[in-house]
């Protein structure tokens, strides 16, 4: 064990969430960021579409709540939504103000329109790039801050909680454990799409922070409602690139293998229906027609415009020898989005102090059961910014200063060989995708959990002194946690769809809450 490190506040993870709220707490003390990779990669950095925000002069906060609301399928914290829309505005502006160029038309800025959106408001940068143009200005703003320090290739590998508190984190930087002693501690760690074969997640995102969050004691809510985006690249030997919405909200179609325009049998929306929908639609014509993808049809719209206004797409598929202008591109749905996490207040509280969490790590409810499109990076601001006035206002009040030695003991360090960790990773993704993925049933819940739990008993308390390794038993952790809250809802409500419970039934205003009970789950 090298030298322990204190800092006032320790933030894990530097997408939006993260940054966002680094920027506040240096207001009040020493800020570290710690980042598993480097610090650009994230969720944040490969957010396409755009940033919601009612700032359009056709455009109304109450009707971005009633959108959200409606999008989340009666699960919603209204609460939470409020805030979300209300304060959305001004941390835009903020960003604006800090450099943040997003795409305008003549001298303003010009608002696009995806699924369940009743108006075009949108904001995008560069076309496509919406959140790389976000991650830059908010690395550049903390770059230029005395009080925050990054680490970069620097893991989080468990929490220091004792009774209940939260005194930092263990990290693991050049296969050495740190112990990093912090007054308070926020979890920013983006979400989990990783669990699943099929995703548009990036490599790092892998569900460290829920694990983490859940083994220190932490209640998880909704974890069942996993967001599946409908419009992943499909082919061979090319990445499971994501097809922005914003493409449908500019006359994209969906066709099925026949060339049938399939949404409007589905949903009076058509194209642009909420996606949870959609997912399943495109699911259905792929088992009706016994194929594997759908296609997503551009090609009656203009190829100058589609460079211009969808640049890094149009780029990449032709990459994969797939010109948009000119082919319909094969496409099928994957995981993108969970709305569940760790419980938080609207100040990013957990129920273990000290410990808070923001961005899509969290589960304020400000999403219910299915969020609606390109409200996550507006989350990430708007509840970035306030875990960290959450956090402000818990460290000004803080007396004492204590914290436990004894967790690390050696003989629960394991060694994985890679050809192990390889086979029981892709069971598991491959578990999740077929059996807990955009529909399931008691049966397929089941199958799901029998093969998980071993896994889970296997390696739930081991430490791993490698990444990888790491990363597989929070995936396990998670994709466990997921599949017991699936099975525990016994209804089908926004993304969550069950064949068994086909409709909204008894109950189903519910959430479902999942802690650590001894060695074991507990779901209430
Ligand atoms: P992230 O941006 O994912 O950042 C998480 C950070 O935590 C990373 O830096 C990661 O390395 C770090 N980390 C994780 N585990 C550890 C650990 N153990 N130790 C140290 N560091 C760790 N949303 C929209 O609103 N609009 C869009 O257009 C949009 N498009 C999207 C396109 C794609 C391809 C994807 C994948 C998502 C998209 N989303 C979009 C969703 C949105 O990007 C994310 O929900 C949001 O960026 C999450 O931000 P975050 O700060 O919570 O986490
Ligand atoms: C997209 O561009 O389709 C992604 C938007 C989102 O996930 O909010």
């Amino acid at each position: 064990m090298t030298e322990d490190i204190y800092t006032d506040y320790l933030i894990i993870g530097s997408g939006v969430a993260g940054l966002r709220a680094a920027i506040e707490m240096s207001k009040s003390g020493k800020v570290l960021v710690v980042t598993k990779d480097l610090p650009t990669e994230s969720s944040t950095e490969y957010a396409q579409g755009g940033v919601a925000v009612a700032l359009s002069d056709e455009d109304e906060i109450g009707i971005h709540y009633e959108d959200t609301i409606k999008a989340g399928d009666g699960l919603c914290d209204e609460v939470a939504v409020k805030i979300l829309v209300s304060e959305g505005p001004e941390r835009i502006i903020e960003l604006i103000n800090w450099g943040a160029e997003f795409d305008k038309e003549g001298t303003k800025l010009s608002f696009t329109l995806e699924g369940a959106h009743s108006r075009k408001r949108i904001l995008h940068a560069h076309g496509d790039s919406t959140g790389r143009e976000i991650e830059r200005v908010l690395i550049n703003k903390v770059s230029i801050i005395e009080n925050v320090k990054k680490a970069s290739f620097t893991m989080a590998i468990d929490l220091i909680v004792d009774e209940n508190r939260c005194y930092g984190a263990f990290l693991l930087k050049d296969k050495e454990i740190i112990r990093c002693f912090a007054k308070a501690t926020l979890l920013a760690t983006g979400g989990a799409g990783q669990v699943y074969s099929r995703t548009t997640n990036p490599r790092v995102i892998t569900g460290d922070g829920m694990a983490m969050a859940f083994r220190a004691g932490a209640y998880l809510k909704d974890m069942e409602f996993v967001q599946f985006h409908p419009t992943a690249l499909f082919k061979k030997n090319a990445p499971q690139f994501l097809l922005s919405e914003a493409m449908r909200g500019e006359g994209a179609i969906l066709r099925n293998i026949h060339g049938e325009a399939f949404m409007k049998n589905y949903h009076p929306l058509g194209d642009l229906a909420p996606r949870d929908i959609v997912s399943r639609a495109i699911i259905s014509e792929m088992v009706k027609n016994n194929s594997s993808y759908v296609y997503l049809d551009l090609t009656h719209l203009d190829e100058n415009f589609l460079k211009k206004r969808f640049p890094t797409i149009y780029n990449t598929c032709l990459n994969f020898k797939v010109n948009i202008a000119h082919e319909m591109v094969p496409v099928s749905p994957a995981a993108h989005y969970i709305m569940g996490g760790v419980e938080t207040n609207n100040f990013g509280e957990t129920n273990i102090k000290g410990l808070f969490a923001a961005g899509e790590v969290a589960c304020t409810g400000v999403h219910g059961a299915n969020r609606l499109a390109s409200n996550s990076l507006l989350e990430g601001l708007v509840f970035g910014f306030r875990a960290a006035q959450g956090a402000i206002r818990y460290v000004e009040g803080f007396e004492s200063f204590s914290f436990r030695k004894d967790l690390y003991n050696k003989n629960r360090i394991q060694y994985l060989d890679s050809f192990e960790m390889d086979t029981i990773k892709n069971k598991l993704r491959e578990i999740m995708w077929n059996k807990v993925g955009v529909i399931r049933c008691s049966e397929s819940l089941g199958v799901a959990k029998s093969i998980i739990m071993p896994f889970y008993e296997r390696f739930s308390s081991s430490i791993f002194l490698d990444p990888l390794s790491l990363e597989l038993k929070n995936m396990i952790t998670v994709g466990l946690l997921i599949t017991e809250s699936a099975y525990a809802r016994k209804n089908s409500v926004g993304a969550h769809y069950r064949t068994d419970y086909k409709n909204k039934l008894s109950n189903w205003e519910k959430h479902i809450v999942i802690k650590r009970k001894n060695n074991g789950i507990e779901i209430s």
